[in-house]
């Protein structure tokens, strides 16, 4: 229907504002007495030296009605009113064509890197780890659905002087039985005890020790890979649990050969400079970056360069995304700005995706002292209150586990993504498990409640279908045609919570239709009921897809 808008339009402008000018113009009015698209003639006034009203007034008359309900001229813009039973057809033939592909952009060939979820090896995955694991899959998702391809990269912190630390209380106070029964744990444990105990003689050992792994010894080695791969084992049960993807597990480890070079290339540039025996490179409004410690030991920083040099060279992305708290905001804008020093052009498109923290009982949610909150072990836990909810309500259900699976972790991952990023969240089983609360179990229940209006009575592809379009209706074919809209947007703006806020509002305008209509009488608009009812179930399950969630169709 904007289409038809635009091209009207373009006719009649014929050639005095291209296409993309005229979309770019259209506005969507702020009242719906004022019509369902508005084109104001403002731009054009100060060309012609007309009224806008005049040039509005002109260009309305040139305008084909057909397809309108009609089409008003008020104060220097045109308001055009869809007539609603064109626009609804339109939009559930576009819908039921494209199915799954619908809000889909065609391919560009681009590749965009995403680098999230992160952990560190030897310590428990966070709160923190875990909102950087679901923006950063949606975001994939979403980049996909965009036409870009999504590199999907684990960043994992496998190295550092931490390391050196571990090796060394591993190897005073370590038992090999008790890291592998439960690794994370266990190496938490040693690494909290050494910072109990340490003195400067025993950091002065940590710090030979991580040299010692720097430099390539075969025990240290042996130690770290093993560390390493426990470690490893234990996040790939969430990841399991939670569905998440990566192309790529190449951690801060893997750029260790990779450092020299730009360290090099800094110094060539004349951009290293010394303070107190570290190299650094000094910046603009903000701190210098460490790039080399007194013992020559690399840091964080250095790493990060490092990645994303090989990444630009190997994947020629159009961009870096790095979806990491904002409690790392100066990290990555000093190190950003080093590269800006270097000259790279390329600088701008690396982009630190910042997110709030998850609060519980308004406080940060930290592992405490030694004791560590296993993020899986939340899982189960939530699991665990969906199944128990779907025997009361449910007992017949088949693929129970499944089904609460499903439930339980999209439960999760919508309460983390119906906020703005950038917002702090507040942890709360409850509110994310309440069918009837702005939740994934209600997007998922209102899936799963068409898919049981269609399993009574399938929609018939191959019959024509008639649509009404009454009051109950009618926001439900506008909210459909934004669905394409939303998705562009949730890409430009890195922003998920506008498809988890979209999937909601869809979500509800559907319940309250559900709840004010017959929808299975038999009477001429039973096909087209069903034809709607279809569409919703499409685009809502596309939009929890782009979020990682799952539909189970009956819970
Ligand atoms: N491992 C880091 C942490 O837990 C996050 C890494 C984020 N990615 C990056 N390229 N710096 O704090």
């Amino acid at each position: 229907m904007k289409n038809t808008v635009i091209e009207q339009l373009a006719t009649v402008l014929d050639g005095t504002l291209s296409v993309q000018e005229i979309e770019d113009m259209l506005e969507k009015p702020k009242f719906e007495q004022l019509g369902d698209i508005a084109f104001p003639c403002f731009l054009l006034a100060k060309k012609y030296r007309k009224s806008p009203h005049l040039i509005a007034e002109e260009i309305s008359q040139q305008i084909a009605k057909e397809g309108f309900e009609k089409i008003e001229v008020l104060g220097g813009y045109i308001n055009f009113f869809y007539d609603k039973v064109t626009f609804a057809n339109a939009v559930i033939t576009k819908v039921l064509k494209e199915r799954d592909q619908y809000g889909a952009k065609e391919e560009t060939g681009k590749q965009i890197v995403i680098d999230y979820s992160s952990p560190n090896i030897a310590k428990p995955f966070s709160m923190g780890h875990l909102r950087s694991t679901v923006i950063g899959q949606a975001l994939a998702n979403i980049a996909e659905k965009n036409g870009d391809k999504a590199i999907r990269i684990n960043h994992l912190g496998d190295w550092g002087t931490q390391f050196g630390k571990l090796i060394v209380a591993y190897k005073k106070w370590g038992s090999k039985e008790l890291v592998e029964a439960s690794p994370i744990e266990e190496l938490l444990k040693l690494y909290v005890k050494f910072h109990e105990v340490a003195d400067d003689a025993l950091n002065d050992e940590a710090r030979a020790a991580f040299k010692m792994l720097e430099n390539g010894d075969s025990e240290s080695l042996q130690l770290w890979q093993w560390f390493r791969e426990e470690s490893i084992k234990e996040f790939m049960t969430l990841y399991d649990l939670m569905n998440i993807q990566f192309d790529s597990f190449a951690g801060e480890a893997f750029y260790n050969d990779k450092m020299p070079s730009v360290v090099e290339e800094l110094e060539k540039k004349g951009l290293l400079v010394e303070s107190d025996g570290a190299d650094v490179v000094e910046l603009e409004n903000m701190p210098p970056c460490l790039i080399k410690k007194k013992d020559g030991a690399t840091l964080y920083a250095t790493r990060d360069l490092a990645a994303a040099f090989y990444r630009m060279k190997n994947y020629q992305p159009k961009a870096i995304y790095y979806v990491v708290g904002n409690e790392q905001s100066l990290h990555f804008n000093q190190w950003i700005q080093v590269v800006e020093k270097m000259g790279y052009e390329w600088a701008k498109s690396l982009h630190h995706v910042p997110f709030g923290m998850m609060l519980k009982d308004g406080k940060k949610m930290s592992t405490r002292k030694g004791k560590v909150v296993l993020l899986a072990n939340v899982l189960e836990e939530v699991i665990e209150m969906v199944k128990q909810n779907i025997e009361e309500k449910n007992p017949n259900l088949e693929n129970k586990e499944e089904v609460a699976k499903a439930v339980g972790v999209g439960a999760v991952i919508f309460h983390d993504l119906k906020n703005f990023r950038l917002n702090d969240i507040e942890f709360s089983l409850q509110e994310m498990l309440n069918f009837e609360g702005e939740t994934g179990p209600y997007v998922q229940y209102t899936f799963a409640r068409i898919q049981s209006i269609l399993e009574k009575q399938p929609f018939k592809e191959n019959r024509s279908y008639i649509l009404e379009v009454n009051d109950y209706e009618w926001p439900i074919y506008t909210q459909l045609v934004e669905f394409p809209t939303i998705v562009e947007k949730a890409y430009e703006h890195a922003d998920p919570s506008l498809v988890a806020k979209f999937a909601l509002k869809l979500a509800r305008t559907f319940n309250k239709y559900y709840g004010n209509t017959k929808i299975l009488e038999s009477d001429d608009f039973l096909n087209g009921r069903l034809a709607l009812c279809e569409s919703v179930a499409i685009v809502l399950k596309e939009s929890l897809r782009l979020l990682g969630i799952e539909t189970p169709k009956s819970m």
